[in-house]
């Protein structure tokens, strides 16, 4: 698949089939989140993948507590009136409830913390991952809710302590279509020399 074409038409699949991955592809799609940049050269990742049915059934449980926590209760669902964004509720709802139903869970870790970089030296990774996953057309979301959770995470996955997990990826077959993702117009984003100076294209 063109890059272009996978990039432009990846988003949030949050609604899995149950059908198998193969390890083949778990492997490709974890060989291109390698190749990502990180500060350094460093490479401050590890990936643990999860099939295992009751590890899923755990992370699952920690997922949708973390989400009763911050959503459910309608607490962060302020402005989230329009469709667009009643939608992606919607979805997020779902994937609260049946993210242990996902075949298979990937977890990206970072060493080190802050001085590996932070975030800046894993999401190229996880980046690289979810669109060569879209390229096999495999649905993925970046996840982070677990993160409530992240002491009993760390445990249930035997993550040493100088490990932070950064996020976590349902990775299947999606249900609904791949396509273009809601984003304001590039114009209204960029700047040309100067703060403010739009162009058009
Ligand atoms: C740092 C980060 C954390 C995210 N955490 C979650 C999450 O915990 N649960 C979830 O369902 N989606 C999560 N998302 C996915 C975003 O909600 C999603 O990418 C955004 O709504 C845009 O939707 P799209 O990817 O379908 O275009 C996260 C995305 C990012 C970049």
């Amino acid at each position: 698949m063109d890059l272009f074409e996978a990039i432009g038409t990846q988003r949030a699949m949050r609604r899995l089939k149950d059908d198998p991955v193969t390890d083949e592809d778990i492997w490709k799609i974890l060989d291109a989140a390698i190749k990502a940049p990180s500060g350094g050269n460093r490479q401050p990742w590890n990936f643990i993948v999860v099939r295992d049915v009751e590890t899923k059934r755990k992370l699952g449980e920690y997922y949708l507590d973390a989400w009763n926590k911050v959503y459910a209760a309608g607490g962060d669902r302020a402005g989230q009136d329009d469709a667009s964004q009643s939608r992606v509720y919607r979805s997020a709802e779902h994937l609260a409830h049946h993210l242990a139903e996902a075949p298979v869970l990937i977890i990206a870790t970072i060493r080190g913390g802050g001085n590996a970089g932070g975030g800046g030296s894993i999401y190229p990774a996880v980046q690289n991952l979810m669109l060569a996953a879209r390229a096999l057309g495999l649905g993925t979301t970046l996840t982070s809710l677990h993160k409530l959770h992240e002491r009993e995470v760390k445990e249930l996955l035997g993550i040493p302590e100088q490990v932070e997990t950064m996020a976590l990826i349902p990775v299947g077959w999606p249900k609904g279509k791949f396509g273009a993702p809601e984003r304001m117009p590039v114009e209204k984003v960029v700047y040309w020399e100067q703060w403010g100076d739009r162009r058009e294209q």
